[in-house]
């Protein structure tokens, strides 16, 4: 392992103005998101989609210092036979690749998941390192819930992404290290903090005993927020403060940077929090985006499908991506 180059590129994905787009929805969830603008989930469609995203020059070169890529997209070629890993490139932004195989029901955990694809991954990482992906991602996954998560989930998840984290920097790969307490149900803001500081402790202290240098990665987590269905949601000042109290409290100074996901808030919600985090200033770490829907939403309306569209989906992205960009220096005004 060379620390210095995989502190390089952890550095270049927190750079100030600039932050990930996560474009690495498995085959499943990308349905999802095309059914809701009415567009058929084809392989064809699918490269349309993440080629005009790839395309978007003023975004991809100004705003967006890497994307996650699902495994399909990773080897795909743009219509004029340019691999989309290479228009990633020629665009100054960094392609990562989303390694992780997706969740399976956790024995003895009833309603908990363990995210699986350890086996094989040496193997995966050195060939998508060959092929151009200087950083990788894996999702552990925690719902808060009845008695959950229950310990038993987060010391196997934590593990996992320990393991993983430690075969990517053997790969000479950035690993992004996502730990999501999901804000589905109707908790409090201050039920999630209580979750998620306990679960960043566990994450480092795997991390830590897994020999992971912290230097070289980026975490990935989600904001101390309220559950959707909350009857009383935190303001978006209670959210950065909390967040960063939470982060302090977990989450050493070693770590580059720290890149949210956006997991279900609202487009300007997620750049909100983002902004009003780094206007308290004073931090050891970059705090930035790694947004999915909160980049993508717009663009995908504004597409629906249509080559007719293309411009103006470019634009919609170009305007998220700006707006988080400022947002990731303190800088944005609503
Ligand atoms: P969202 O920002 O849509 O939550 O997606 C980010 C991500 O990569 C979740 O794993």
């Amino acid at each position: 392992m060379n620390l210095a180059d995989l502190n390089k590129v952890a550095n270049a994905m927190v750079a100030p103005g600039r932050g990930i787009l996560a474009a690495d929805e498995s085959s499943g969830t990308i349905k999802k998101r095309f059914d809701v603008i009415g567009v058929e989930s084809t392989e064809d469609n699918r490269r349309d989609y993440r080629e005009l995203l790839f395309r978007s020059k003023e975004a991809m070169s100004n705003h967006i210092s890497g994307v996650i890529l699902y495994d399909e997209t990773f080897w795909q070629k743009a219509k004029d036979g340019t691999p989309l890993v290479k228009l990633i490139e020629q665009a100054g932004s960094i392609p990562g690749i989303k390694v992780d195989e997706g969740t399976q029901p956790l024995p003895g955990c009833p309603g908990e998941l363990i995210t699986v694809g350890l086996d094989k991954l040496a193997e995966r990482l050195k060939k998508y390192y060959e092929n151009g992906a200087r950083f990788a991602k894996w999702r552990g996954v925690f719902d808060i819930g009845n008695g959950i998560p229950s310990y038993a989930a987060i010391r196997t998840n934590t593990h996992a992404l320990a393991r993983y984290a430690a075969l990517c920097q053997a790969a000479q790969i950035v690993p992004i290290v996502e730990p999501e307490v999901l804000m589905d149900g109707d908790h409090s803001i201050d039920r999630c903090y209580e979750v998620t500081e306990f679960i960043l402790k566990e994450t480092f202290q795997e991390l830590y005993y897994q020999r992971v240098a912290l230097e070289g990665m980026v975490l990935k987590p989600n904001m101390a927020i309220s559950g959707k269905k909350a009857a009383k949601r935190a303001s978006v000042q209670e959210v950065a403060e909390k967040t960063i109290r939470m982060l302090k409290n977990t989450t050493p100074s070693a770590v580059p940077g720290i890149a949210f996901l956006s997991g279900g808030q609202s487009d300007e919600e997620a750049t909100a929090h983002l902004d009003a985090m780094n206007r308290i200033g004073g931090l050891p770490w970059k705090l930035t985006f790694s947004y999915g829907r909160a980049l993508q939403a717009a663009p995908q309306k504004a597409w629906s499908g249509k080559t007719e569209n293309v411009a103006a989906a470019q634009a919609a992205f170009g305007h998220r991506a700006r707006m988080n960009g400022l947002a990731s220096k303190g800088e944005w005004n609503a």
